[in-house]
C-alpha cells in the first residue's frame, strides 16, 4: 500500500533519465514518423483500469512496447515537419524539477521563487530579444492562450472595460479584428473565443511575399468605420506558419495608431530568431505593438510548454484578468507580482525553471550559435533547390523554412497537387525524414522546417537526396 518509497523513486527516476538520454542518443535510428495505424495503441491497452497495483518496472517496460511505436520523433535530426520544438536537455531537467518540486503559483506567497524567477527570466528574454525596457513578460502554456489574452485585452481597452458592464452584448457597434490569410488558426480561434464573431474577423489581403498589405488594412478599417462598425485590433505575424512570412510591422503600426487599434504580434515560431541582431529587421516596428507572443518551446530550446506573452502595459492586463477573491489576498500584494492576474488559470506551473536552466546552460552565445547554424542550413537548401531543374522555392526564405515544389514538365493544377502530396508521403513513409505539406495560393507545396537540435548539414543533405529520389518515383495511378 502507498506510494513508492524514495529509494524506489530514486531508482526508477534514474532509469527514466537513462531512458531519455538513450532515446535521444539513438533517436536517429528510428523511423521519424510513427509507424502505427489509428487504434493500434489503444488495442494494446486493457479497456479497464488496473484493479490492483502493478510493479513499476512492468509499467516502464511498456514504454518501449506501447509508447515508442506511437511516437513521431520531434527530436529526430531528420524531423523537418511543422516547426522545431526543441527541448534541450538542461530545459528538460528544469521541467522534471518543476514537476518533482510540485509547487504551484497562485499568489507570490504560494511560491515566491516561482514568481521572481519568472520575473527575472522574462526580463532576460526581453533583453535577449532587443526589446525596450517598457515590455513585461509572463509565461503562458501556448501561443494560442497568449493570443486569446491579447484579444481580450484589446476588447476591454476598446470598450472601456465593457466586461464589467454588459459585455460585448451591450456594445452599440460590433468590434472588428483584422488578420491575414496567413495568420495562424489560433488567432482565428482566439477571436471567436473572445466573442468577436466570425462576421467580424476581417481577412486583410497580402502581397506576393505573403505578408499583410498595410494599404489593404487601412482600406478595410475605413470601410468598417463607414459601415458603423468598431475596429478594435490587428494581429500581425512575424514568421507565418506556412512560409515564415513577416508582416510589415512599422506600416501596420501606423494604421493601428491612426485608428486606435490594439496591435498584437504573433511571433510564436520566428520570435526566437530575434535573439540574433541580424534578424531583427524582420520585426522592425515591433516596439509600437501593444502585445506580442513568442514560444521559447519552439525553436529556442525550452521544453514544451513555454510561451512568452509580452505586453507594454501590464496594468491593463492585470485589470482585465484580476479577480482578487479574499482567500488569495496577502499583506505583500502591493509589492509583488501575482501572476494569477496576468493570465487565465489561477494555478501556475513553475515553467520559468526550464527557461532559466536553458538560458544559463546555453548562454546567449550558445543559443545564438545554434539558430545561426539552422539559418545556414536553410540557405544551403534554398540554393540547392533553386539550381536544380524542375524544383522551385515558392516563397522567400527569411528564416529556417524552405517551401518547395517539384514541377515535372507539363504537370500542373490538380495533377501537380497529387504529385506534391505523393512524393512528400513517400519521404514520410520511408521513415528517413518527416515533412509537412501545406496549401499556398490554393495549391500544395512542401515545407522543409529546419531546426531540430540534432539536425546537422548531413541530415539536410540526406533529406534533399531523399526528396529528389521520392519525386522521381512514379506516382500511384489515381482511381
Ligand atoms: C505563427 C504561429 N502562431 C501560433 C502557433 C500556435 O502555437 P501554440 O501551439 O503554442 O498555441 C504556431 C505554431 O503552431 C505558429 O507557428
Amino acid at each position: 500500500m502507498g506510494a513508492m518509497t524514495s529509494e524506489e523513486f530514486r531508482r526508477f527516476g534514474h532509469a527514466i533519465v537513462d531512458m531519455v538520454a538513450d532515446y535521444r542518443d539513438q533517436v536517429a535510428t528510428r523511423p521519424v514518423r510513427a509507424t502505427v495505424a489509428p487504434g493500434d495503441i489503444k488495442a494494446m491497452l486493457p479497456a479497464a483500469p488496473p484493479a490492483d497495483p502493478e510493479p513499476f518496472a512492468q509499467v516502464l517496460a511498456d514504454v518501449e512496447r506501447v509508447v515508442m511505436p506511437g511516437l513521431t520523433h520531434w527530436q529526430h535530426p531528420s524531423f523537418f515537419g511543422y516547426f522545431p520544438c526543441n527541448g534541450l536537455p538542461a530545459s528538460v531537467l528544469g521541467d522534471y524539477l518543476s514537476t518533482g518540486l510540485g509547487v504551484l503559483g497562485l499568489t507570490w506567497q504560494s511560491s515566491p521563487a516561482l514568481s521572481e524567477i519568472e520575473e527575472v527570466t522574462t526580463n532576460w528574454m526581453r533583453q535577449m530579444l532587443g526589446l525596450a525596457e517598457g515590455w513585461h513578460g509572463v509565461i503562458q502554456d501556448t501561443a494560442s492562450t497568449s493570443s486569446l489574452l491579447a484579444l481580450l485585452c484589446a476588447r476591454e481597452r476598446t470598450t472601456g472595460f465593457g466586461a464589467t458592464r454588459g459585455g460585448l452584448q451591450a456594445e452599440e457597434a460590433p468590434l472588428v479584428v483584422y488578420v491575414s490569410a496567413h495568420s495562424h488558426s489560433s488567432v482565428d480561434k482566439a477571436a471567436l473565443l473572445a466573442g468577436f464573431g466570425r462576421a467580424h474577423v476581417r481577412v486583410v489581403a497580402h502581397d506576393a511575399t505573403y505578408a499583410m498589405n498595410p494599404e489593404a488594412l487601412e482600406a478595410a478599417v475605413q470601410a468598417d468605420r463607414t459601415a458603423g462598425l468598431h475596429p478594435c485590433a490587428v494581429v500581425a505575424t512575424t514568421g507565418s506558419t506556412s512560409t515564415t512570412a513577416c508582416d510589415p510591422l512599422e506600416a501596420i503600426a501606423q494604421v493601428a495608431r491612426g485608428h486606435g487599434l490594439w496591435m498584437h504580434v504573433d511571433a510564436a515560431m520566428a520570435g526566437s530568431a530575434m535573439i540574433l541582431p541580424e534578424c531583427r529587421h524582420l520585426w522592425a516596428g515591433v516596439e509600437h505593438a501593444d502585445s506580442l507572443v513568442l514560444n521559447p518551446h519552439k525553436w529556442l530550446g525550452a521544453a514544451f510548454d513555454c510561451s512568452l506573452y509580452c505586453v507594454r502595459d501590464p496594468q491593463h492586463l492585470v485589470r482585465v484578468m484580476s479577480t482578487n477573491p479574499s482567500y488569495l489576498r496577502t499583506a505583500v500584494d502591493d509589492r509583488v507580482t501575482n501572476y494569477r492576474d496576468w493570465g487565465i488559470p489561477l494555478g501556475r506551473r513553475f515553467r520559468a525553471l526550464k527557461l532559466w536552466f536553458l538560458m544559463r546552460e546555453q548562454g546567449v552565445s550558445g543559443l545564438q550559435a545554434r539558430l545561426r547554424r539552422d539559418l545556414d542550413h536553410a540557405r544551403w537548401l534554398d540554393a540547392q533547390v533553386r539550381t536544380c531543374p524542375d524544383w522551385y522555392v515558392v516563397a522567400p526564405v527569411p528564416l529556417q523554412t524552405v517551401c518547395v515544389r517539384h514541377i515535372p514538365a507539363g504537370c500542373a493544377g490538380e495533377a501537380l497537387d497529387r504529385h506534391t502530396l505523393a512524393w512528400c508521403e513517400r519521404v514520410n513513409a520511408s521513415g528517413a525524414a518527416y515533412l509537412t505539406p501545406a496549401l499556398l495560393d490554393g495549391h500544395w507545396m512542401v515545407r522543409v522546417s529546419i531546426g531540430a537540435e540534432q539536425t546537422e548539414r548531413i541530415h539536410v543533405e540526406a533529406l534533399w537526396k531523399a526528396m529528389r529520389a521520392a519525386a522521381e518515383q512514379p506516382d500511384a495511378p489515381t482511381a
